[in-house]
């Protein structure tokens, strides 16, 4: 069970925990077949490796035994991984399935396995500071069935930020003219909830829409229409990831939809839009490295509705002392092989 770490310090967030839910873990072909690949994730030491057979396992990274660190050294082998420091071999499931000089080939115990899911060439990975198996289902494969250009993707490490603050910018209707130096500014046009979901819609007069679908806190999920005149729609992930207690990696990646007419190779006005949307985290990236996160922010009548909700609504992601907790064999089955339903 991760410990619950305390993150409400210089970022001024009231929740003493890293926020539960699914995260962008890495990207699928980050980690190859045969790798094994250390990471740090919620402030924890992780390897993932994907096996033989071509599934991806995420283990915490220290060997029960002496300690080393499996994403340095350890060696895939079919589907198992093999400690650097004394061949200890662990399954697919976390557990000790051989211990080469010892009479004693196996033992209790056995590398915390962390849920995972791997969608349309990205990994969610399932975090909660209780241990909690998913409480649901990891945001859907996207792309089926549509027509895109090859994506783009952009990714920004060593953030200090934390993810609440990028699902908080997708709702922020009035930041855009200052600090996306848009000409006229869009307004809220709908937003609602559904359990870990949020959706809400933002509209420019000049016809621009953006529809965006928070994945709790850590997952936005975004539709373009009406960028450009010489493109059709675009859409594209944003995803947050606590690295350490105060650092995120913001993964992006995006798609120009291509159009029955659209030619093959994709036209200007998509590489105008990969090439303003390149652009349009970095101000905001700066203003969340410096900002003091406020929980009773001083909202005017256009922002309180959707802000109220969105506060409302993001407090599930957050366990406090009340919170139930998981029964003692849950929690050992959460460490041990408990793997997500497949998207
Ligand atoms: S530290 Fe891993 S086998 Fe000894
Ligand atoms: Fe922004």
């Amino acid at each position: 069970m991760s410990r619950i770490k305390n993150t409400d310090g210089k970022l001024g967030l009231p929740y003493g925990t890293f926020p539960t839910g699914w995260f962008q873990l890495a990207w699928s072909d980050e980690i190859q077949s045969g790798q094994a690949v250390p990471l740090t994730r919620f402030a924890e030491e992780l390897v993932a490796f994907r096996g033989a057979s071509g599934e991806l396992h995420v283990f915490d990274a220290y060997c029960p035994h002496f300690g080393a660190h499996l994403g340095y050294g350890g060696c895939v082998e079919g589907d198992e991984i093999v400690c650097p420091f004394h061949h200890w071999r662990f399954g697919p499931d976390g557990r000790v399935v051989d211990i080469p000089y010892s009479k004693r080939r196996r033992t209790a115990n056995r590398l915390r396995a962390w849920s995972i899911v791997e969608v349309e060439g990205i990994v969610w990975v399932w975090h909660d500071a209780l241990g909690r198996s998913p409480l649901w289902d990891p945001p859907p494969a996207k792309l089926v069935g549509r027509s895109v250009y090859p994506g783009r993707r952009l990714r920004y490490d060593d953030l200090r930020m934390h993810p609440q603050m990028m699902v908080e910018n997708a709702c922020d209707a009035t930041h855009f003219k200052a600090v996306h130096r848009a000409r006229v500014g869009p307004e809220v046009v709908t937003f609602d909830t559904q359990g870990p979901i949020f959706r809400h819609e933002l509209a420019w007069p000049s016809g621009g829409q953006m529809r965006n679908e928070l994945y709790g806190v850590g997952i936005a999920y975004g539709h373009w229409e009406g960028v450009f005149s010489d493109m059709g729609g675009a859409c594209g992930w944003y995803a947050v990831t606590p690295v350490t207690d105060e650092t995120c990696t913001f993964f992006i990646e995006e798609w120009v939809e291509r159009r029955p007419d659209d030619p093959p190779t994709p036209p200007p006005g998509a590489q105008r839009y990969y090439d303003a949307q390149g652009t349009q985290s970095l101000p905001d990236q700066v203003i969340w490295a410096h900002m003091r996160w406020t929980p009773t922010p001083s909202l005017t009548p256009e922002e309180a509705p959707i802000f109220h909700a969105l506060h409302k609504w993001a407090k599930q992601f957050y366990p406090t002392d009340d919170t139930e907790r998981p029964a003692r064999s849950s929690a050992a089955a959460n460490a041990g092989a408990d793997r997500a339903g497949v998207a």
